[in-house]
């Protein structure tokens, strides 16, 4: 199969993300076209199977680019077997109730634009300190300790857990092998 993997990305984490995606799917025995929806002047492949869209959360949101890719190929990722992976923080808080409201990122992308992917999966993302500056570090510190998270500033947390990712990759293809393309 030809599996499309779409991602937008502000920090790299979701680039990451993706990236690794697309060697999962490839260590399977299926073709990944990596693509950054923001990149300038993309196509679609002209034959894919199936579709994973990867976007992370900035201040409660997907990137406008993953929002508007969306909407412009809504018609095409609906007629294809298709997952959103949406990488946060909240995924991995202590807290349920912080957690549950991370669950809740993908209607911007079902009820906002009408896009209803097969799968959804969550996965955390990165706290890239060294790289922030003053503010955002100041800002992400005060999220991550109100979630139980790492507040050691002197270096970046990964918190995202490849294996799980692993194991939805090779579900989501299973389903795909599985679903004809309309
Ligand atoms: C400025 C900023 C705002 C963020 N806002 C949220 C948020 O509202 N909710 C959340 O769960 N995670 C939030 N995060 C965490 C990101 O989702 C996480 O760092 C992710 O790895 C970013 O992915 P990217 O590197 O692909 O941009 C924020 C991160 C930054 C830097």
């Amino acid at each position: 199969m030809i599996i499309l993997v779409a991602y937008a990305t502000v920090e790299g984490q979701t680039r990451k993300i993706a990236s690794h995606i697309g060697a999962q799917v490839e260590k399977e025995g299926h073709q990944a076209v990596l693509l950054d929806v923001a990149g300038p002047g993309f196509g679609l492949p002209g034959r894919m199977d199936a579709v994973i869209l990867c976007g992370p959360i900035h201040i409660g949101r997907y990137p406008a680019q993953l929002v508007s890719f969306v909407a412009n190929w809504k018609a095409e990722l609906q007629a294809l077997p298709s997952a959103l992976v949406t990488v946060s923080l909240a995924i991995a808080s202590k807290n349920k109730e912080e957690q549950e409201e991370a669950r809740t990122f993908p209607r911007q992308i079902t009820a906002g634009v009408g896009w209803q992917p097969d799968y959804f999966h969550h996965v955390a993302g990165a706290l890239k300190y060294v790289e922030y500056d003053f503010f955002k570090r100041w800002m992400l510190r005060r999220i991550a300790a109100s979630e139980g998270g790492p507040v050691d500033t002197s270096k970046d947390h990964e918190l995202t857990d490849w294996l799980s990712l692993d194991k939805f990759v090779a579900g989501f293809l299973d389903f795909a092998a599985r679903t004809p393309v309309d």
